[in-house]
C-alpha cells in the first residue's frame, strides 16, 4: 500500500508536520512518502491520501486546494484524510490555553472544508498549530496575537500528530486485512 502525504506550505511548518506523518506511517509498515503538491506527477500511482495545507487567510493554499479540486475523484475512490495547519490546532496553539481550546472546540467547518470533505470522501481531517512567525506580512494574524496575548513560535504538538498517524495506519491496516 503506496500513501501520498500531500502538503502546501508558505514557511515550511506544513511540510514537515508531512513529513513526520509519513515517518510515523513507515514506522508502523506503510508505504508513505511526504511530498509537495505542487510536484506529484502521478497521483493514480497511490492507494491512500492524507493531504494538508497551511491556512492563509481561513483558506488552504492554492497547490493543495488545486490538487482537490483537479484529483477529487480518484480520492473519492481512496481512503483519505485531510489536515490544515494554523495557528490553532485540536491540542495547541499561538494563545492562551482557554482561547486555543474554544476555538478549537467551536469553529465550525469552513465552506471550503467542507466542499473538500464532501468532494474526496476523506474519512477525517484534523487541525494542527503550526509556526507562527512574526517576520512575515500578516497584518490580521499580528493583530489577534497582541489584541489576545498570543505567542509567536513553534506551536506544533508532536504527540497529537503521531497519534493522528497512527490512528490512520491502524484504519488502512484494518481494511487491508479486511480485503485479505
Ligand atoms: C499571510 C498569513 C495568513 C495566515 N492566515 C491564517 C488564518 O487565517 N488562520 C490561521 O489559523 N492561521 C493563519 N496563519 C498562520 C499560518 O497558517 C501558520 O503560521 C502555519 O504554521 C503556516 O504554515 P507553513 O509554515 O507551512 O506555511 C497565517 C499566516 C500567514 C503568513
Amino acid at each position: 500500500m503506496a500513501v501520498l502525504v500531500g502538503y502546501a506550505t508558505a514557511h515550511g511548518s506544513t511540510r514537515d508536520i508531512a513529513r513526520r506523518l509519513a515517518e510515523r506511517l513507515r514506522a508502523r509498515g506503510i508505504a508513505a512518502v511526504a511530498q509537495s503538491l505542487d510536484a506529484v506527477s502521478n497521483p493514480a500511482a497511490y492507494d491512500a491520501f492524507v493531504l494538508g495545507s497551511a491556512i492563509h487567510n481561513q483558506e488552504w493554499l492554492e497547490p493543495a486546494a488545486k490538487f482537490v479540486r483537479t484529483h477529487h475523484r480518484l480520492l473519492k475512490q481512496h481512503p483519505t484524510w485531510l489536515f490544515s495547519v494554523g495557528s490553532i490546532g485540536e491540542t495547541s496553539g499561538a494563545f492562551p490555553g482557554w482561547l486555543n481550546r474554544s476555538i478549537a472546540r467551536f469553529r465550525g467547518e469552513s465552506k471550503q472544508l467542507r466542499r473538500y470533505r464532501e468532494g474526496t470522501g476523506a474519512r477525517g481531517h484534523r487541525y494542527f498549530a503550526g509556526v507562527v512567525r512574526s517576520d512575515v506580512p500578516n497584518v490580521a494574524g499580528k493583530t489577534l496575537v497582541t489584541v489576545f496575548r498570543g505567542r509567536y513560535g513553534d506551536h506544533r504538538d508532536w504527540a497529537d500528530i503521531a497519534a493522528w498517524a497512527d490512528s490512520i495506519a491502524r484504519e488502512l491496516s484494518a481494511s487491508k486485512s479486511a480485503r485479505r
